[in-house]
């Protein structure tokens, strides 16, 4: 038997199926063998997992790592090595950097940037009324996917249209890519706030006030209406409102193909911690009222709701506490956080950690095409691996974190469950408990990695594509040949 890099040895492996004793053999950044340890070839190195489980390493779907543009926030090496030391083996970084994601210069400035990565990436590219003629240069270029800022937020970036965003999805379903939506709606929340603001609100009330639930609902109707009716894949981002799971529900079960992120803030903070921590808790969509927090975990339970994002948006602690909460910065670090924060729910058997799983790892894995290659601890699939120790005890504290965003709503809460040991492919980048500094820059595209069969599109027939090439709205193909052939001699 070829011999090992790295045999883990003692610990349990996670998935959503079960959690069985289990050692897993790496070589060459692949697992080559998992299984019981009588059957392990030998090694280089062994890890002794004792007591402590194996899962997939976290896979973010929606992170800021700021760069290039905002490099006093984030940068690739900060954001990705708070990503490494919270158990999070891939992260999608979001275009709202400066400048924003959706030029190929400014995607080659993003990947360059990246290249200080300790963790491997995909990039949503933004997808705006002056981007929708450049996305299938933007994915030759490199993006993974694109992002769609529906509701106004940190960046300003303006919202994209119905028009723009019918045409994004006419062009994007086809191909099979997913837009990931920001749903709220710009409209509503502009006039809102500025009624806010005319009446001298300067409190963290206002920004709940400007933000309605019925914003995220609309929104997300509308998204789903045009995803329905073009085949589009469309990735809900930051799911906060108990009263729009309806609608996802209903959608799905008609075969919408639709993914949503919920995020650790909508699970378990609520409006009161608004009033506790002010600016610093601010975040887009706000947190909701307390009825909320549950109706969102029996939507993670059901599957309507499918996974865990952090939303990681570093600000500074200046950016974070200023007079007004209309200057104070939306969002928050979470990457980092994110693990423990869940980890400790499992502990209190609010959730096993085969549904961990699910949804850290294998739903975001299969919604962007990288399942079996990541996703799962199978022979043959990328060693990308967070080793968990669910005894250890801390409490969290922002002073400590990797991100240069030293503020954090979930400063000073006690936890259980910590990542102890994170691999991206076979290669320790967190490792009893310390960042492996050395493993800058192994992070990687996940763009060369394997993506899922492309979906039939739907209502072609009338998309703007066709309407272009044909004024009169038909396209030639719509007639058989010799029909058109018979047109065209009379
Ligand atoms: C995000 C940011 O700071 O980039 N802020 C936020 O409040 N969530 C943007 C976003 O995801 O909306
Ligand atoms: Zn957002």
């Amino acid at each position: 038997m070829k011999s090992a890099d790295l045999l883990i040895r003692g610990g349990q492996v996670v998935s959503p199926e079960g959690i069985v004793p289990a050692s897993v053999a790496i070589a060459d950044g692949l697992i080559v063998a998992v299984g019981h340890d009588d059957l392990m070839p030998p090694a280089r190195e062994t890890l002794r997992a004792d007591g402590q489980y194996l899962l997939p390493g976290a896979i973010d779907s929606h992170v800021h790592f700021r760069d290039p543009g905002y490099p006093h926030k984030e940068t690739w090496a900060t954001g990705s090595a708070a990503a490494a030391c919270g158990g999070v083996t891939t992260v999608f970084d979001m275009p709202n950097t400066n400048p924003p994601t959706g030029t190929r210069e400014a995607l080659a400035m993003k990947l360059k940037a990246a290249e200080r990565s300790f963790v491997d990436f995909g990039i949503h590219a933004l997808l705006g009324d002056d981007t929708v003629h450049l996305l299938e240069d933007l994915l030759e270029g490199g993006a993974t996917s694109f992002k769609a800022f529906v509701g106004n937020t940190f960046g300003n970036l303006p919202a994209p249209s119905d028009g723009a965003l019918l045409e994004g999805f006419e062009i994007l379903a086809p191909l099979g890519v997913r837009t990931v939506v920001h749903a709220e709606n710009s409209s509503i929340m502009a006039r809102r706030q500025k009624q806010l603001q005319d009446a001298g609100r300067i409190d963290a009330q206002a920004h709940l006030a400007a933000r309605p639930a019925v914003a995220e609902i609309e929104a997300i109707g509308r998204v789903l209406t045009l995803a329905e009716w073009t085949g589009a894949r469309v990735h809900i981002a930051h799911h906060s409102a108990a009263d729009s799971l309806f609608l996802l529900r209903a959608a799905k079960a008609r075969g919408v193909d639709v993914t949503v992120e919920t995020c650790p803030q909508y699970l378990l903070l609520n409006t009161a911690d608004m009033l506790r921590l002010g600016g610093i808790l601010r975040v887009n969509p706000p947190v909701r009222e307390a009825r909320h927090n549950q109706p969102l975990w029996d939507a993670l339970m059901d599957g309507t709701i499918d996974m865990i994002a952090t939303d990681h948006a570093p600000h500074t602690p200046e950016e974070k506490t200023r007079e007004s909460i209309w200057a104070c910065d939306c969002g928050f670090p979470g990457v980092e956080t994110q693990m423990p924060i869940m980890l400790t729910e499992v502990n209190r058997q609010r959730a096993t950690l085969m549904d961990y799983v699910r949804w850290s790892a294998v739903a975001p894995a299969k919604a962007w095409g990288l399942y079996g290659t990541k996703g799962v601890l199978q022979v043959g699939a990328h060693a990308d691996i967070a080793v968990v120790d669910m005894e250890r005890r801390g409490t969290l504290h922002q002073g400590r974190l990797q991100s240069l965003s030293k503020i954090s709503p979930w400063h000073g809460r006690a936890v259980q469950g910590y990542p102890v040991h994170t691999l991206l492919r076979g290669r320790f980048t967190l490792r009893d408990g310390r960042l492996v500094d050395d493993s800058i820059g192994w992070g990687r595209s996940v763009k060369t990695v394997q993506r899922m069969p492309t979906p039939q599109p739907r209502n072609t027939e009338h998309s703007s594509r066709a309407i272009v090439a044909h004024p009169a709205g038909v396209r030639p193909n719509a007639l058989p040949d010799d029909a058109v052939a018979a047109e065209l001699a009379r």
